[in-house]
């Protein structure tokens, strides 16, 4: 196994599950992982920081200052030598603190410092969990790209039954072995994603548009670029922040959007249209800005825009997948159905937008993926998460192609 000589930081604090870190640290000595343990005071009062050196063989950093003259050292040094930052079990504490950016014990100072991916199981008593403060502090740093594993649900040590058990170190493990490892199973394939809203001008000063954020494409767009393919990005006006790693063509309306895409359709593999382009547009733009009327209805003729989707449909070569979404707010499946075979799609992605959680400018989404085959309702998952089951459904469908 390839992660031999890897360095993981694993950072335990107070709880009982602190017991389960144990193992976990084994298993990753077994899988030749340099593990270096940091203990906050309370985990040392669950399980002694000697069986953490006995596991990971090496010396266990605590929050006892027991050696002040290297500390300061220490956590910069284990801050650059990180490969992967793991904290499990993680109470709401220390969570509070990392979305805050406190650095007030060894643990959260060396998290602070480090430039490596961090990896969180949160281990807590369910209300402790799902309270809106924690809740807050977990959005807020999975928006800034932190991992999370769990909790799961069950009987908790409290006595309480619900969400806030740690998961399993197995779970944890393969959790650690992906972000050191990242699956590379898009490698050698193209992939165009499209994200963002289109928009419309009416005047210099008007434009017709929607919500659409961009989060959706652009965790496409990382997702596909992590597991190794080559990915354009052709964006309309967003704002989520944007991925680095993919080329990206920029686009404003519609008609931008028609020409960017079909104009590199024939080059790529895959094809995944999460834009939400404007169906119509103004028939004339106004040179000068549209004055009102004294108390007139202002009457605005449209005209059709071209299907994006559709033309790429047309011009569908052997070999490619084609994915798009589709946003609706009644009868989902009939219509997402419907867009499947009128744009000749091998994969649809249908949201009801009007769920709270899903669809435009949040950072999760409720989708079913729609196939000639069949469909499968995915429950409530971040844009990532939704991001790589798209991806996985892709490589299935290739795989019968
Ligand atoms: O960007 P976010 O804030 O994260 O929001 C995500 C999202 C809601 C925009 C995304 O999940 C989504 O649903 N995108 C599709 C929006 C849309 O235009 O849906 P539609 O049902 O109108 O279109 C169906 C498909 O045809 C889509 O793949 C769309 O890109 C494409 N289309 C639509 C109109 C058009 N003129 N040309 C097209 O190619």
């Amino acid at each position: 196994m390839s992660l031999k000589g890897k360095c993981v930081v694993l950072g335990v604090t107070g709880g009982i599950a602190a017991y389960k870190a144990c193992a976990l640290t084994s298993r990753l000595r077994k899988w030749g992982v340099e593990t270096h343990v940091i203990m906050t005071r309370n985990a040392t009062q669950f399980v002694t920081p000697l069986t953490f050196e006995t596991l990971s063989n090496h010396p266990v950093v605590t929050d006892t200052f027991a050696r002040p003259e290297t500390w300061e050292v220490e956590h910069i040094a284990l801050a650059k030598a990180a490969d992967l930052f793991v904290i499990a079990p993680a109470t709401a504490n220390i969570i509070a603190k990392l979305a805050c950016g406190i650095a007030d014990d060894m643990l959260s100072t060396t998290a602070l410092a480090t430039k490596a991916p961090l990896l969180i199981a949160p281990a807590m008593n369910t209300g402790m969990w799902t309270a809106p403060a924690t809740q807050q502090n977990v959005e807020t740093l999975k928006a800034r790209g932190v991992h999370f594993i769990g909790p799961e649900g069950g009987f908790l040590a409290c006595g309480d039954e619900g969400a806030g058990r740690m998961s399993e170190p197995e779970a944890i493990a393969d959790g650690i072995r992906e972000l050191l490892e990242p699956v590379q199973d898009l490698a050698g394939l193209r992939v165009m994603v499209t994200a963002g809203a289109t928009r419309e001008r009416l005047d210099p000063v008007r434009f017709l548009s929607n919500d659409s954020s961009g989060k959706m494409g652009f965790a496409l767009a990382e997702a596909a670029r992590d597991r190794g393919a080559q990915v354009l990005l052709v964006k309309g006006c967003t704002t989520a922040p944007e991925p680095t790693g993919v080329e990206t063509v920029n686009v404003t309306s519609t008609r931008d959007l028609y020409d960017a895409v079909t104009g590199r359709a024939g080059e790529m593999d895959v094809i995944i249209q999460a834009a939400a382009p404007a169906d119509y547009r103004p028939e004339t733009v106004a040179e000068q800005k549209i004055k009102k009327a004294g108390g007139e209805a202002l009457v605005l003729r449209l005209v059709e825009n071209p299907d994006v989707a559709a033309a790429v449909g047309r011009m569908k070569r052997p070999g490619q997948t084609l994915v798009g979404f589709a946003a609706e707010t009644e009868r989902l499946g009939e219509h997402a159905a419907e867009k499947l075979a009128k744009k000749r799609l091998d994969l649809i992605v249908a949201n009801d937008v009007t769920r709270p959680g899903a669809g435009f400018n949040v950072d999760t989404n409720i989708v079913t993926l729609l196939t000639a085959e069949g469909e499968e309702a995915l429950p409530m998952m971040t844009k990532r998460e939704v991001a790589e089951r798209i991806l996985d459904r892709v490589l299935t469908l290739r795989a019968g192609q």
